[in-house]
């Protein structure tokens, strides 16, 4: 029961108080993008925590985030409002039967998006965000043989984009599959001229559709740039309130699911973080996130190639 408790201020108190910085990503509700130190897509939390001199990092965030931040900042405690907030692309590639796939193709390097587990990451050589893959997979060299997972959407876009063939884990991110094709087409009707920007997470038949692909952040930059007064936006719309904060005259439209509006491409694991679930793992330190020191090392690998490829 919080009733008589000033929750943004006790917020507020606490961050000080413990030396706890406070990191959002963009598709976690207003209020707390609203009092983080920093919002930013996977790459730019990644590199904040690692260079954070705080001595608590308070993820507001999914769990692969928050481990990603621990793996990189071992010496700080980790907290994450809510342990339940996971993620269906880790949950669609099980760490036993990604290492069985590993193990049947030896000649391909495993080149893997951040939306995993831990143990998958230390399966992997080289970790990728959306706003880094580009990038990283241009070092590599033309015959190298490359596995790529877990998100077969972001992977096949990569392939198209690049032309450089690699085997596809069969995983998906519910949220960006959920948008729905025909709505968009009526949307974007009754829109004459506004562009539509996608997250590569998106299936290809979304993505056939949109004027730019990117990363959140991307998205962002690419919606605080436009000239035009109206943008259809293909991602979690949670972000939109970064955009309607930057510029308050233009109008940013989530695209639609089946139902014709966006409220099912919530992202339901994000949404489990809370104010309140916020304040009781600063005051308590808890939910912490704990993990093993082999694994973590393992792990660390192929982010520091990632961060080292990226920059
Ligand atoms: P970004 O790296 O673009 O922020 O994406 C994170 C994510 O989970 C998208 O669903
Ligand atoms: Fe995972 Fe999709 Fe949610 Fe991103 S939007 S955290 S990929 S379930």
């Amino acid at each position: 029961n919080f009733a008589g408790i000033d929750i943004r201020g006790e917020i507020e108190r606490l961050r000080k108080e413990k030396n706890a910085i406070i990191l959002a990503h963009y598709y976690q509700k207003p209020e707390l993008q609203d009092i983080a130190d920093f919002v930013g897509d996977s790459l730019d939390l990644s590199r904040k925590a690692a260079a954070t001199e705080a001595d608590v990092i308070a993820f507001c965030g999914v769990r692969f985030m928050a481990e990603t931040a621990k793996i990189l900042s071992p010496d700080k405690i980790v907290v994450l409002p809510d342990m339940d907030a996971g993620c269906s692309l880790e949950d669609s590639c099980p760490p036993e039967q990604f290492a069985a796939f590993r193990a049947k193709h030896p000649d391909h390097i495993a080149l893997t998006y951040i939306n995993c587990s831990t143990e998958v990451k230390a399966l992997s050589d080289i970790i990728v965000t959306s706003s880094s893959a580009e990038k990283i997979l241009s070092q590599l060299p033309a015959d190298q043989k490359i596995i790529f997972g877990p998100d077969r959407n972001l992977g096949g876009y990569l392939v198209r984009k690049t032309g450089r063939e690699m085997l596809l884990w069969p995983g998906v991110c519910i949220v960006h599959e959920a948008f729905s094709e025909s709505e968009l087409l009526k949307l974007k009707a009754a829109n004459p001229g506004a562009p539509i920007v996608a997250h590569p997470e998106c299936p290809p038949i979304i993505l056939d559709h949109a004027d730019y692909i990117g990363s959140t952040r991307g998205i962002l930059d690419y919606a605080i740039a436009m000239p035009g007064d109206t943008l259809i936006v293909a991602t979690e719309p949670h972000i939109i309130h970064q955009m309607e904060k930057a510029l308050p005259n233009k109008r940013f439209i989530g695209a639609p699911g089946a139902d014709g509006n966006c409220n099912c491409n919530i992202c339901p694991y994000m949404a489990l973080n809370t104010m309140e679930k916020l304040y009781v793992a600063l005051r308590d330190l808890s939910p912490r996130i704990e993990i093993e020191e082999g694994l973590r090392l393992q792990a660390k690998k192929s982010l520091d190639a990632m961060l080292a490829m990226a920059s």
